[in-house]
């Protein structure tokens, strides 16, 4: 479908669940998050059928995110069901990795075709502290079931933060190097989660091409992010600058929430609620929806706070 900007929309995101194992400080804060009764929170069957009405309306890639996702024990299920939905031709899983050694197989044998991990540091201690209590070593272990159980790509997500990991840009960089996958460095987003981080922790993209300046454009893939490799790489390095030179004008993407509300757009409040409601009424919220999708999210910076209304594991980033 054509929104009023002349976006076609056709990615959907789905937050299956905004419980995590970790506690990452930008994303959401260390007591968790209240939990929810579980009658508000959608079901398997009520998943599939947003994603039959979303295909319906020409969402052809889903992206399945958390909290993170795969503590959802239904979660092979759900990648399953979605990835035989008519139209959908791409899914996608969206994790921190941890439980990948026993779900990598069952994954891409349920028709999920990438993933996306997140790392922030290569450090074990400052991957403790970032987390609050995640291990790089699981970490680890997670990644190279990955890289065994065939995914057709596999990303890493490196959200870039002053005066943490801006001193491991080159060797996160040469992870390119060593192995088949993208490193994708992302500017913090000013959510309710990253309150905790000053002014200079927020450091554009365009340090990392100071960095390293051996790397070398990529032709633009239509992802959100921009895309450089180095000689003799394995991956690119891809830069997300939502904060610096926002990709609003390109934005091809609606979210689905663990309890129901679409949003139209990452940073703005507007939801609405498919809970509860047919085929059929799920696909006219889901017009409206795409209808009411901003033209971009406004001014956001460390001034400008995110107008999200949730922390980012609720959202699914
Ligand atoms: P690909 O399908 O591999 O292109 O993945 P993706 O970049 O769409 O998804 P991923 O979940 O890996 O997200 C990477 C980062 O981009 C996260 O920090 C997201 O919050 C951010 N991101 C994704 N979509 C948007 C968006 O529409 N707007 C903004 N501001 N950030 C986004
Ligand atoms: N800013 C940028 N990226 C974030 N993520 C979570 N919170 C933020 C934030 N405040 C990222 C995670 C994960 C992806 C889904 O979103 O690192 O890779
Ligand atoms: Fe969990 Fe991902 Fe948020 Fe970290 S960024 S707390 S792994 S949802």
């Amino acid at each position: 479908m054509i929104d009023r900007f002349g976006r076609s929309i056709s990615y959907l995101r789905i937050s299956v669940t905004d419980l995590c194992n970790l506690r990452c400080r930008y994303c959401m804060p260390e007591e968790g998050i209240c939990k929810k009764e579980h009658q508000q929170m959608l079901s398997e069957e009520e998943m599939v059928t947003a994603v039959q009405a979303a295909a319906s309306l020409g969402i052809s890639k889903v992206r399945i995110t958390g909290g993170e996702p795969l503590i959802k024990n239904n979660i092979v299920s759900i990648c399953r069901n979605i990835s035989e939905i008519e139209g959908i031709q791409e899914v996608c899983v969206t994790t921190n990795g941890l439980l990948l050694p026993e779900l990598a197989g069952p994954l891409v044998e349920a028709g999920v075709q990438r993933v996306n991990l997140s790392l922030d540091t290569l450090d074990p201690e400052k991957f403790g502290y970032i987390t609050r209590r995640g291990s790089l070593e699981q970490f680890w272990k997670g990644f190279n079931a990955a890289l065994e159980a065939g995914f057709r790509k596999i990303k890493l997500n490196t959200v870039l933060i002053g005066g943490f990991n801006d001193t491991e840009i080159r060797e996160l960089s040469e992870l390119t190097l060593k192995y088949p996958v993208d490193v994708r460095f992302i500017e913090l987003m000013p959510m309710a989660g990253s309150r905790e981080f000053g002014a200079e922790a927020f450091i554009p993209y365009s340090r990392v091409l100071e960095e390293m300046k051996e790397a070398e454009p990529v032709p633009y893939d239509h992802s959100v992010a921009k895309l450089y490799r180095l000689p003799g790489a394995k991956g690119n390095i891809g830069l997300i600058s939502p904060v610096s030179a926002h990709f609003c004008g390109d934005c091809n993407r609606i979210r689905l929430t663990a309890d129901g509300k679409i949003k139209p757009c990452l940073h703005s409040s507007d939801e609405y609620s498919l809970k509860g409601l047919s085929l059929e009424g799920m696909r006219e919220v889901l017009e409206k929806a795409i209808l009411a999708k901003p033209g971009w999210h406004g001014e956001l910076d460390a001034v400008h706070r995110s107008r999200a209304g949730r922390f980012m594991n609720q959202i699914g980033g």
